[in-house]
């Protein structure tokens, strides 16, 4: 697979007299993708049923003529003013009860029928016109899903739909009623259309009402996406490609993904930085122009499994975002570093948002690759050097990883609505453990909750999963490497109540998870030797083998050769101390990197970036801040 390079691009933003000019620049930087489209809904169709095409087709024939090839993008994130005329009721309504109001951008329900048919129909007709157009390579439907918190929808539409639901899953009253366990304050139901969403409830909702609301929203972004990708497989033999975001769990994205192409997603490495992970700016400060080692690679690892091996980036950063609360500008070098390190997790195409800064509305701070006066941004040099270090490379190679992570979106919801310790969250733990396994220099693949095959690894996390699916199970009934599950796993059924008998039911391993504690920041659980659980801890019972214990003499880590429970949340180090046990048990090599500098394995290289904002040493070479190295692997 070729890696290659693109932009997003605005024709709608710019007097048609610049395009061809801009196009020729993108192809003179060394670009071969341009995604457009995806927010020109009002020039599409300024009123309904009339059409205005033809400023698309001259923009996509210009940009073709130029060499590029285009992502055309469905535009649904962005419904016209006159469509919410049309449908009062398509706007989102907050868990307070408050409609979301029309202007800005994703002011759409996704459990709106009469707005899903509407976005089946403007797929379609885009699909009419352009899906044999040579120059459309590609498509993207809609942009971000759950950008600006819109998953979850507390509308009259969402009622609706969400008793039909009930109805089509429980059946019956009385089964809901039994599954759910609503015999606890006499919550029971005699009618599907007594059930309410579980919004300003007087204390907290009933735990199984608010995940049976967390998977029908997601079953209604599954539905949304798979309208406009059926429609659009009708005209186009085109990869059909999302664009996700970062630290997203609201919707299953495994089975939105199982309707496309490929994965994409928008990697703001900066801003996600300051906006979205955990961490006091002291703490950032290391990397405030850099972003976090880790967080890119994640994603990018996550994506991988969402696209089922194919992985683009829909949009980097090139320079300072507008949205996060503070918005400093890379370390020059790291347009560059973000790219490669895309392109050593598997991506197939990394694609700078945007080409140039818009001088106008929301966005106007937000840099691009040319200034709002079209003189060059730092990252256009940036870009063209990577664009003709490709041309010096080899294609995209995958390499099997050794160690695995599961991670499933289902449990997020779980634990989103009974975190039961404030710090309890999926990503935060997840993200623990992956941090730890690439602070140890490994390349990791993320695999899905209902994963069948496990013989590809060596070994195998699988932190926070509220129930193991049958087929995970199966295959690690017959795991021969390790695999560690826990803390919190496979303690609840499918509808958040408590297993009976307690869980974790690992095949053959007698672990039983006694009691849980959760822990507020000021305290932890020490550990024997050194080392300490924070946040979570869980007491175990059994016979099984006993690998780690507490201080005080309790399991800290139970189970035979080859499953084996982890009972806390471990704090970085002792995450550290544990995986590099593992690993020299199982064989697996891993490094002592210096602070900031991350590697990852391909077929073909080795590729270390150094993330931090010194130069730092690997194997006898300096490698500037952000610096990426590659040497063949032997
Ligand atoms: C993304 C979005 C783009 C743009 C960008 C700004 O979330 O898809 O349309 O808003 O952020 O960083």
């Amino acid at each position: 697979m070729k890696r290659t390079l693109g932009v997003c691009y605005y024709p709608e933003h710019w007097p048609e007299q610049q395009w061809a000019d801009d196009a020729a620049q993108m192809v003179a930087t060394g670009l071969t993708w341009v995604r457009i489209g995806e927010f020109a809904w009002s020039r599409m169709e300024p009123r309904p049923g009339q059409f205005t095409w033809e400023w698309l087709d001259r923009a996509i024939a210009v940009l073709g003529a130029a060499g590029l090839n285009v992502v055309l993008g469905t535009p649904t994130a962005t419904p016209p003013r006159w469509m919410v005329e049309k449908y009062p009721d398509m706007l989102p309504v907050d868990a307070q009860g408050n409609a979301r109001k029309f202007g800005s951008r994703r002011h759409y329900d996704f459990s709106h029928l009469g707005y899903r048919a509407e976005s089946r129909r403007i797929a379609d007709l885009m699909g009419a016109r352009y899906g044999a157009n040579p120059h459309v390579a590609a498509w993207q439907i809609d942009n971000e899903y759950d950008c600006h918190d819109t998953t979850l929808s507390y509308s009259a539409a969402a009622l609706a739909g969400f008793r039909d639901w009930l109805a089509q899953r429980y059946q019956s009253t009385d089964a809901l009623n039994r599954d759910w366990g609503n015999v606890f304050w006499s919550m029971d139901y005699d009618s599907f259309d007594q059930i309410e969403l579980p919004n300003n409830t007087v204390t907290e909702p009933h735990p199984a009402h608010v995940l049976a609301f967390r998977r029908y929203a997601s079953d209604q972004v599954v539905a949304f996406n798979k309208v406009q990708a059926d429609a659009l497989r009708k005209y186009t033999k085109a990869p059909l490609i999302h664009n996700y975001m970062g630290r997203t769990l609201t919707f299953d994205h495994y089975k939105v993904g199982a309707d496309l192409d490929v994965a994409s997603w928008d990697s703001y490495p900066i801003g996600f930085l300051s906006d979205r992970l955990e961490g006091t700016y002291k703490e950032k400060q290391k990397f405030l122009r850099q972003g976090h080692p880790d967080n890119q690679a994640f994603h990018h690892d996550i994506y991988r499994a969402v696209g089922r091996g194919r992985l683009w980036v829909m949009e980097q950063q090139p320079g300072p975002v507008n949205w996060a609360p503070y918005n400093p500008a890379p370390l020059p070098g790291m347009a560059r570093l973000w790219a490669w390190e895309a392109f050593a997790h598997g991506a197939e195409a990394v694609c700078y948002f945007r080409w140039r800064q818009a001088p106008f509305a929301q966005e106007q701070m937000h840099a691009g690759l040319l200034r709002a006066d079209s003189a060059p941004a730092p990252a256009l040099d940036e870009a063209a050097q990577v664009a003709r270090e490709i041309a010096s490379m080899p294609d995209v190679d995958a390499v099997q990883a050794q160690v695995a992570l599961v991670f499933d979106y289902e449990s997020a919801w779980a634990w989103d609505t009974q975190p039961q310790g404030a710090d309890f969250d999926m990503f935060r733990l997840a993200f623990a453990a992956y941090r730890a396994l690439r602070r140890a220099g490994l390349s990791i693949d993320i695999l899905p909750p209902d994963t069948a095959d496990l013989s590809d690894y060596k070994l195998v996390l699988a932190p926070g999963l509220m129930t193991l699916s049958d087929t995970l199970r199966n295959a690690l009934s017959t795991f021969d490497g390790i695999a560690l599950i826990g803390p919190r796993s496979d303690t609840k059924n499918a509808e958040l109540s408590m297993k009976l008998p307690l869980g974790p039911n690992l095949p053959d391993t007698d672990v039983t998870v006694a009691m849980t504690e959760s822990m507020p920041p000021s305290d932890a659980v020490a550990l024997q030797g050194r080392g300490q659980f924070h946040h979570w801890f869980e007491h175990l019972e059994g016979s099984a083998p006993v690998h780690l214990a507490t201080r005080d003499g309790q399991p800290a880590i139970m189970g035979g050769d080859n499953l084996r429970y982890l009972a806390g949340w471990p704090d970085d180090k002792t995450f550290d101390r544990i995986i590099g046990g593992l690993c020299d048990s199982l064989g697996i090599a891993t490094y002592d990197l210096p602070a900031g500098v991350r590697i990852r394995d391909t077929g073909t290289h080795r590729f270390v970036f150094n993330y931090a904002a010194k130069p730092r040493n690997w194997n006898g070479i300096t490698i500037p801040p952000a610096g990426v190295h590659w040497e063949p692997t032997t």
